[in-house]
């Protein structure tokens, strides 16, 4: 049989971009900005993403394009030895972020719904008690995120073609002009500016290490690196696509993405004087409530669930194509059975997450729900342990074989020394620093 390939480079490149902009990036992004600083901050963000992502992006790609495998398949055949534990880990951490990842997935379903039926705006304070009571219910959320997870079943199991990529060319246009309808409706608030200056405003008092850290981690979290999923991706990329050229675009879609959601959010929280708190809370809570007191909220509220139940979609398929890639190829099983097999079992593992914010909010290990201990354990351990494994796999062990896939290209010399330098040094130091910071308490 042979392997499944993109259509097209654009198809390759949207749907990485897909998997990059998720739930991360519309509700973490603008929130993690302001409160850290502002255009302080977002200037390190940028200029991480632009030279670490981008080197681990190129790395995971060119990893995956070499060995034309699944993650595992690709540490075994490009080097053996412990190296495919790696893979094996971010198979793994792609199934640990599914089962939380489903769970938000059917709020945002859960919360569209509510919005086309017209019932999701109310005062704050009622939303706040809705939204507790929505997500602490032992049933309600777990028919959206049955919902949620067969639509991303029923896409991956439609190819990497047929599925993924038709998801992402149709709808990555559609969340696009999505956003610029919602940026034009925030922006025009009387009071907008100053949440325009809460998110831009440098301020460089806030610069330190524990900032730099959590940039980089909500730009690797963000730009879906660290669980294998590039390296999937990058092996049905045709050998003519420039690795460097089409990682550049998936960081500057992401980073475009990001800022944007960062103008619809902020201006509008500042507009209607609500404090711009974090997470879910500024998703499901706050944003409703400055829909009520918005000319054509109710319209408005329609558009911006749309928009995150497709930005939480297109990254969902990426993660389950990750496990559906490595069953195929290793285990020889049927895309349909693979898909299948898979999504009931992160269903069982979703609904677990699903009453730790309910009925089993007091099942704890040391002091987190359940959720809490998957959360940490993806974020903050595997997928840092991942990135150093690609980091050191690519810059060290079979660089030769990155840099072949990269002069095929014809990528210019200088960028190459540039990424080396970067994936064999800059990034491993710094990863190290990420995963003894989420070790230590928070200050
Ligand atoms: N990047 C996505 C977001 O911001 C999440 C995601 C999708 C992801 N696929 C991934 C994160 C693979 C790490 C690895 O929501």
């Amino acid at each position: 049989m042979t392997r499944a390939h993109w259509g097209s480079r654009l198809g390759f490149i949207l749907a990485s971009a897909g998997s990059a902009i998720g739930l991360g990036a519309v509700w973490k992004f603008p929130y993690v900005t302001g409160n850290n600083g502002g255009g302080a901050f977002l200037l390190i963000y940028l200029a991480i993403s632009l030279t670490l992502g981008l080197a681990l992006m190129v790395a995971e790609m060119a990893l995956g394009r070499s060995a034309g495998e699944d993650a595992v398949g690709t540490f075994r055949d490009l080097k053996g030895g412990a190296w495919p534990i790696a893979g094996y880990a971010a198979v793994l951490t792609c199934f640990l972020i599914l089962s939380f990842y489903c769970t938000v997935g059917g709020w945002t379903v859960a919360y569209f719904a509510k919005a086309v039926d017209g019932n999701v705006l109310a005062p704050e304070a009622d939303l706040a008690t809705e939204f507790g009571n929505f997500i602490a219910d032992p049933k309600e959320p777990l028919i959206y995120l049955a919902v949620f997870s067969l639509i991303t079943l029923f896409i991956v199991i439609g190819g990497v073609r047929e599925g993924i990529e038709k998801l992402s060319k149709y709808f990555m246009p559609v969340m696009f002009v999505l956003m610029l309808v919602l940026i034009g409706r925030s922006l025009t608030l009387p009071g907008a500016l100053s949440g325009l200056k809460y998110f831009l405003y440098p301020d460089f008092s806030k610069v330190g290490t524990r900032m730099v850290l959590d940039a980089l981690g909500l730009s690797f979290f963000s730009l879906s690196l660290g669980a294998g999923m590039m390296i999937t991706y990058g092996s049905y990329v045709a050998k003519e696509v420039n690795l460097f050229r089409s990682s550049l675009w998936v960081i500057a879609l992401a980073l475009g993405m990001s800022f944007l959601s960062g103008l619809i959010v902020l201006p509008a929280v500042f507009a209607f004087g609500f404090d711009p708190q974090s997470g879910p809370g500024l998703t499901f809570v706050t944003m409703p409530a400055v829909f009520v007191q918005m000319p054509g909220g109710a319209f408005f509220a329609v558009l911006f669930f749309a928009l995150l139940v497709l930005a939480a979609l297109t990254s969902s398929v990426s993660l389950l194509e990750v496990i559906v890639c490595f069953l195929i190829d290793e285990l020889k099983l049927s895309r349909a059975a693979a898909a299948t097999g898979t999504t009931l079992l992160f269903m069982v593992l979703g609904v677990a997450v699903s009453w730790s914010f309910g009925i089993w909010k007091d099942v704890t290990l040391f002091g987190k729900t359940i959720f809490e201990c998957l959360d940490f354990l993806t974020v903050n351990m595997l997928m840092p342990c991942i990135e150093l494994s690609v980091a050191l796999f690519a810059g060290w062990a079979v660089w030769q074989k990155v840099e072949k896939e990269l002069t095929l290209n014809s990528v210019n010399p200088h960028w190459i020394r540039f990424i080396k330098f970067l994936i064999r040094y800059l990034a491993p130091a710094l990863i190290v620093a990420i995963l003894v910071s989420g070790l230590l308490p928070d200050e």
